[in-house]
């Protein structure tokens, strides 16, 4: 049995695909069959942050062109897999979440973990995305416009019967312009999961088409994305094949 979990988040530019990439990745490295799924299907990103655009087969297809979903995942060097979609204006067209959510049934047979890279704020898309999934990952920086942001996407998601599996403070810093983890937690009234420190390596990460945790092990940021992938295997009970 897969879990699926979205990364979501209300205010955009985050780090929903840096923490679908680098979760992604640590939950592959303590040995669970993990797919990261590009879920932001009006402004998809996850292929362009791995170095790759082009592939036959995209999740869109599966959608529109009754491609088995198996067509669509695709191994990425690192030993994760991928879903890709199509990044061209006119794949808006063809979406089509109740085929995608019947599809998705078959990803039980070849994953742990089904980690999508969700869309910001509740519009549809992040209804449907909530939807297919067992849980979401809230992703939130230490600035108010986000903070509040994710305080309606958790209202939201409390609303639709979706348990929050974790809050994750990305980008977080420790100084007198950034609100602090007690506040942002009695705000939003729940537990941080993970703080991810703000790197200024993440943007060459991201140029150089690399997951953060694979280019700079030692960082911080990679011990915190190796955290959060066991409190995330802790906390949806799926066993650890080699630790
Ligand atoms: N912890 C971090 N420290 C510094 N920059 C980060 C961090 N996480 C993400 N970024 C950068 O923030 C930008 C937005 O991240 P991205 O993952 O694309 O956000 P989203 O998917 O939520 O829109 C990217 O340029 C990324 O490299
Ligand atoms: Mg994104």
């Amino acid at each position: 049995m897969a879990r699926f979990i979205t990364i979501l988040s209300g205010k955009g530019g985050v780090g929903k695909t840096t923490s679908a990439i680098n979760l992604g990745l640590a939950l592959s490295k303590l040995g669970a069959d993990v797919i990261v799924m590009d879920g932001n299907l009006s402004s998809p990103n996850l292929s362009i942050n791995l170095g790759s655009t082009y592939f036959p087969t995209t999740i869109h297809d599966v959608m529109h062109k009754d491609e088995p979903i198996q067509n669509a995942v695709y191994n990425h060097q690192l030993g994760f897999k991928i879903i890709p979609a199509d990044i061209a204006v006119d794949s808006m067209k063809m979406v089509n979440f109740d085929k995608l959510k019947k599809n998705m049934l078959d990803l039980h047979l070849v994953a742990d973990y089904v980690i999508i890279d969700g869309s910001p704020g509740l519009g549809r898309e992040t209804t449907q995305l909530m939807d297919m999934s067992d849980a979401i990952l809230v992703i939130t920086n230490p600035d108010k416009a986000s903070i509040v942001d994710a305080k309606r996407l958790i209202e939201f998601a409390k609303r639709q019967n979706k348990p929050v599996v974790g809050l994750v403070v990305n980008k977080y810093r420790e100084n007198n312009h950034s609100i602090n983890s007690e506040q942002i937690e009695k705000y939003l009234e729940m537990p941080i999961l993970s703080k991810i420190p703000h790197d200024e390596r993440f943007e060459i990460a991201q140029y150089e088409k690399q997951p953060f945790i694979h280019l700079y092990p030692n960082r911080k940021a990679s011990k915190e994305y190796f955290d959060l992938a066991r409190r995330i295997i802790d906390a949806t009970l799926i066993k650890r094949k080699m630790l």
